[in-house]
């Protein structure tokens, strides 16, 4: 009985969002936002990342995802929730797209210093 009682409370503390910071639910739904990871394709801070080269009839192509770090939050507003070739499309409600925007221009200095440190 008293096991289950801690198991209980051991899940409302852990899913309860007073417990994580507002830049670590941000980094959190950047990482995993119900789908593939943002960073995946647009980089660790959304600066941008090269996905994949190939060549298509004889000419080198490459596929990217573009840099999102520097659109004003109309222009990422108007392009996460739209269709987008190459990019998976998420349905994210507005307070998703603003937290989004948020780790983008205010969590990616944070995550720089997170570097590990160089092998001595
Ligand atoms: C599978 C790769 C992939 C993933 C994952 C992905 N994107 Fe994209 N995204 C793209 C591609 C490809 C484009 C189009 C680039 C182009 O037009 O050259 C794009 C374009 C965009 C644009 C428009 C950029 C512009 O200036 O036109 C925004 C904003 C954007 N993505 C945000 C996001 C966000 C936020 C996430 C996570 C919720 C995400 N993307 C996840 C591949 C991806």
């Amino acid at each position: 009985m008293r096991a289950s009682l801690l198991l209980i409370l051991g899940f409302t503390l852990a899913y309860s969002e007073s417990f994580i910071t507002k830049e670590e639910y941000a980094s959190g739904l950047y990482h995993n936002p119900r789908g593939v990871g943002c960073h995946l394709c647009h980089g660790e801070k959304g600066e941008g990342r090269l996905i994949a080269r190939y060549r298509d009839k004889g000419e080198n192509k490459v596929f990217a995802g573009k840099p999102i770090n520097k659109l004003s939050f109309h222009e990422f507003y108007e392009k996460v929730n739209s269709r987008i070739l190459g990019m998976p499309r998420y349905y994210l409600t507005d307070t998703e797209i603003q937290t989004l925007y948020y780790y983008l221009h205010h969590v990616e200095f944070k995550h720089a210093s997170k570097q590990p440190a160089k092998a001595q």
